[in-house]
């Protein structure tokens, strides 16, 4: 595993035009290829705001976004991030626009100049890299919410990226597919941040976790987490217990 870091968040700050308290507050924070990297925190704390900053679509206040050791300021220099990062948005429904599971997922590489007979093959390949072929020819409105994120996902990977950036995927999932998504997760040679409310899930993928609050992010030690399915009122905070 390269620990060359692909992307470094120096001292972000960030506060929405109609808000007294900001999101990102100095947040730091660096991101190496092939790390696999989970983030919690409460509900509003800025999660989804901070993979949008990543991504160019908000502009931090100050602070610095380092992309491959360069500093990301334009949108050309975002344009090239997004050619390497992919991110798979909170809600399937914004991803997906196409008729068919197929069109959706040879969107991207048509889109970046392959032939339609190519982009038709790269999305093949990709379907079936992560075990999905099923779906190719499915009418994308009538999957449900967990086969959307499957999909999304093949959207982002037909795009051959280098990382991904996961907003709360594992969000509806049924036991079968959050499993499927562990096995799909635990089997790409690829760097990723994941979002999420599950712990057992980043336990499951993840090899590093941060937690955020207040507008900045602190590593926790992995041996906070731990398997375990049932829920109680802790569910959501790093806690230890005996066995049940
Ligand atoms: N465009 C916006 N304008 C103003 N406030 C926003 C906007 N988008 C999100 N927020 C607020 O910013 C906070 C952080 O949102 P978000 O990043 O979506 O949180 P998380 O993903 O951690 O749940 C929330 O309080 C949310 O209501
Ligand atoms: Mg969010």
């Amino acid at each position: 595993m390269s620990t060359t870091a692909i992307l470094e968040l120096r001292d972000i700050s960030f506060t929405f035009p109609n808000r007294s308290q900001p999101i990102l507050d100095q947040f730091s924070m660096p991101f190496s290829s092939g790390q696999k990297l989970g983030l919690i925190g409460p509900n509003g704390c800025g999660k989804t705001t901070l993979f949008h900053i990543i991504m160019g679509l908000h502009k931090p206040d100050s602070g610095v976004i380092l992309f491959k050791g360069n500093e990301v300021r334009g949108k050309d220099d975002f344009k090239n991030l997004r050619k390497d990062i992919g991110l798979l948005f909170q809600d399937a429904d914004d991803q997906l626009f196409s008729p068919t599971v197929i069109e959706d997922i040879a969107f991207g590489p048509l889109n970046m100049g392959a032939s339609p007979k190519e982009a038709r093959e790269i999305a093949l390949q990709t379907l079936e890299r992560l075990g999905l072929t099923d779906f190719a020819e499915r009418i994308t409105h009538q999957l449900s919410g967990g086969e959307k994120k499957l999909v999304s996902l093949a959207t982002i990977m037909a795009m051959q990226p280098k990382a991904l950036l996961l907003d709360e995927p594992t969000n509806n999932l049924d036991p079968q597919t959050r499993h499927k998504l562990i096995h799909i997760l635990r089997d790409l040679d690829l760097a990723y941040i994941i979002i999420s409310h599950d712990w057992d899930f980043l336990a499951d993928t993840c090899d590093d976790i941060y937690a955020m609050n207040a507008g900045k992010v602190k590593q926790c030690g992995k041996d906070h987490l731990h398997n375990h399915s049932h829920a109680h009122p802790h569910g959501e905070q790093p806690h230890r217990h005996g066995h049940n």
